[in-house]
């Protein structure tokens, strides 16, 4: 109680400083400001131009950049899906074989000094043990044209650093140091090396901080102001108890770090409110001097919608020689209806790709795929034939021998490619043109979050290539492919007549918060008539560190394809209907 009360005794000391003035008018916003898959935001500023990252995990190509003039209307950097800073396959070999959902890339951090902009991230493979040096490869990436192709091959940290969560900070002597989440060797807190930026060599490690007592202290970035350097970190584990906390260190970036007296600084723990496990803040600031934070968020506590963690956006007030009062209009609490000094709206052009908004992609022979879309880990090229002349304005996949659920990642990837889903209501459909070539060759649309929970709705061929059947198969945690022993017994499975021709629409869409509606229509009719072939829970593909992605995929299940399954005007309509 006592804690409580300092706490609200600092807020109001605080909110009485908070100098508005330079502030043009407030005004209102919702939250989460980048919805879907986009956990552990990091954003800064070049100009008036704000550049965003987060963890891209598995997908490839990885760690897309967002820009945004207003902090509302967001966009993809790159028109093509080559424009991210992971997007060539010899930047990072090591992504074709990593498997485990929590695999992959993790927290990003994007800065920018002296004309070049730094992204540093971890490769993390979840295959090797806590402390095994194997499981944590540390590095950055560079570029002094955001808006090329470019991006620079990794540079790997040198020798390697056991952590996660890298954050670059350039002091003023010259000397450049690079944080990091030193997770379970030697202390688990907040480490510190010196760095050289030519060739990732780092030394002198040093321990900063180790949190207020929340688990898994990681998250760090280090600002400085009025000569303090303000430590911020994430605490509590990425979960229900998640929050931020700070500490600052008077003079010297290597401490003495104290903290600050009404930690957490930014939570919703212990709240009822519809964002939950807020934390993960990157703080920046806008070309008024008005200060922002990003963190990530969930909604609904218990991680019950597929989005995942999401961005959400935090004005805060940042006094001289104070701590930041992060929302002054609901201290430390992150709700949907937020409010700031905004700056003015700066709607971006090229409307149609927005993060946020619909999608229709008419596949294009002179056009690589659009910059929304990711495949999983390392795509095999020759598996993803655009508009072949037997198929003009298709998008034509070759089966892997993988599938969507097995062997994942370990003896080759499976062909898939999709785009996050960013509504609570969305509808999603495709039209599919497949005549699998041998028993087992699967092809259709999926709702994918990891390999263990995923909901495919196919044209498949079960016992004979003479006939086709449309199956909804539900991957969950609980019952996984094992259950296949007698498929034909399995609701969700509907023998397509002979007289289907051999293209079909495939529709999926989320009726509500928790369900899934698996349709399919035969082509060519004048009006489609949708048959429901099964429901999906939303529940069964929610939870852990990513997000839901439609997607189109083909397998053999077991063998390589000998047939490819042709795709074409896949589309994503998001519903707004109440939520944000
Ligand atoms: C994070 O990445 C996802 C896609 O990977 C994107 O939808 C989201 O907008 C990004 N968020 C930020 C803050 O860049
Ligand atoms: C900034 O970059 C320029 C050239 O790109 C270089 O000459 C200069 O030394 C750099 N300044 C600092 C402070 O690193
Ligand atoms: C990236 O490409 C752009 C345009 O081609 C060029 O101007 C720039 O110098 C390149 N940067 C690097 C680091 O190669
Ligand atoms: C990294 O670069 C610095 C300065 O250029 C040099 O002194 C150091 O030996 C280099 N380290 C390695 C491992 O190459
Ligand atoms: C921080 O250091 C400065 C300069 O030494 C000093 O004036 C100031 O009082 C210190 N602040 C605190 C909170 O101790
Ligand atoms: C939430 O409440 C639990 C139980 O009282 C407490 O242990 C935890 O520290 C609280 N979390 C925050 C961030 O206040
Ligand atoms: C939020 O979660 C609770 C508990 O799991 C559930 O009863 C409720 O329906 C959910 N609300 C929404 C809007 O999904
Ligand atoms: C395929 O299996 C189904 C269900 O067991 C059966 O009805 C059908 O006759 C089989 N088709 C062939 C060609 O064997
Ligand atoms: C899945 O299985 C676990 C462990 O057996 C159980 O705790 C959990 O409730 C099950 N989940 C569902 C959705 O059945
Ligand atoms: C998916 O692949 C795994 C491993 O190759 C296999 O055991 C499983 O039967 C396949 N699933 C289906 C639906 O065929
Ligand atoms: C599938 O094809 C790839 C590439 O040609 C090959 O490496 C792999 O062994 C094949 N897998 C099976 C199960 O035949």
């Amino acid at each position: 109680m006592a804690k409580v009360l300092l706490r609200l005794a600092c807020i109001l000391a605080s909110l009485a400083d908070v100098g508005f003035t330079t502030w043009t008018p407030i005004r209102p916003y919702k939250d989460p400001i980048i919805p879907g898959f986009n956990p552990d935001p990091s954003c800064t500023r070049v100009g008036d131009q704000f550049y965003c990252v987060n963890s891209s995990f598995n997908s490839f190509p990885g760690i897309p950049v967002y820009t945004s003039r207003d902090l509302i209307n967001w966009e993809q950097i790159g028109k093509l899906i080559i424009c991210n800073v992971l997007s060539r396959p010899e930047q990072l070999p090591q992504m074709a074989q990593i498997y485990g959902f929590t695999s992959g890339i993790w927290a990003s951090t994007i800065r920018y000094n002296n004309g070049t902009f730094y992204v540093t991230t971890t490769l993390v493979w979840d295959k090797f043990a806590q402390d095994d040096p194997m499981r944590w490869d540390n590095m950055m990436f560079t570029t002094r044209n955001i808006y090329g192709d470019n991006w620079s091959d990794p540079v790997h940290f040198s020798p390697g650093f056991q952590g996660y969560d890298v954050s670059l900070f350039w002091d003023d002597d010259g000397k450049t140091y690079v944080q990091g989440s030193h997770a379970w060797h030697v202390l688990p807190g907040i480490w510190q090396y010196e760095i050289d930026l030519s060739n990732g060599t780092i030394w002198n490690p040093e321990v900063l901080w180790t949190g207020t007592g929340g688990i898994a202290p990681e998250g760090p970035h280090v600002y400085k102001r009025d000569g303090y350097y303000y430590l911020l970190i994430a605490e509590g584990g990425t979960g229900l108890n998640h929050m931020v906390t700070m500490a600052r260190s008077n003079g010297s970036i290597h401490g003495p770090y104290e903290p600050c007296a009404h930690n957490p600084v930014l939570t919703n723990a212990n709240t009822t409110e519809y964002l939950q496990t807020v934390g993960h803040a990157d703080v920046f600031e806008d070309t008024e001097g008005n200060v922002w934070a990003v963190a990530l968020a969930t909604r609904n506590g218990t991680w019950d919608y597929p989005m995942g963690r999401e961005t959400v956006l935090v004005a805060v007030a940042w006094e001289k020689d104070q701590y930041p009062l992060f929302n002054p209009f609901d201290p430390i609490r992150v709700t949907v209806d937020m409010a700031g000094p905004l700056p003015p709206p700066r709607p971006i052009p090229d409307g149609g790709t927005l993060v946020g908004h619909d999608q229709a992609i008419t596949f294009s022979a002179n056009e690589p795929l659009p910059r929304q879309l990711v495949y999983l880990r390392l795509p095999t090229p020759s598996s993803y034939i655009l508009s072949p002349p037997s198929h003009p304005n298709s998008l034509c996949l070759l089966g892997s021998a993988a599938n969507l659920t097995g062997p994942d990642g370990m003896s080759g990837t499976s062909t898939f490619v999709g785009r996050r889903q960013e509504h609570v209501e969305f509808t999603s459909d495709v039209i599919l043109q497949f005549e699998p070539g041998q028993v087992g060759e699967e092809a259709g649309i999926t709702v994918f979050l990891q390999q263990l929970q995923h909901f495919d709705l196919g044209v498949v061929s079960l016992n004979s290539t003479a006939e086709r059947y449309i199956r909804l198969k539900t991957t969950t945690k609980n019952s996984t492919d094992g259950d296949m022993s007698d498929p034909l017994s399995l609701p969700g499975l509907v023998k397509l007549p002979e007289s289907a021709g051999d293209s079909l629409k495939l529709k999926v869409q989320a009726v509500d918060a928790s369900t899934y509606v698996f349709s399919y229509a035969e082509e060519g009719l004048r009006k489609p008539e949708w048959n429901v072939v099964g429901y999906g829970d939303a529940s069964e593909v929610s939870g852990g560190f990513t997000g839901t992605i439609i997607g189109m995929y083909a397998t053999g299940n077991g063998r390589n394809s000998t047939t490819s399954a042709c795709f074409s005007t896949f589309s994503y309509r998001g519903v707004l209907n109440g939520y944000v």
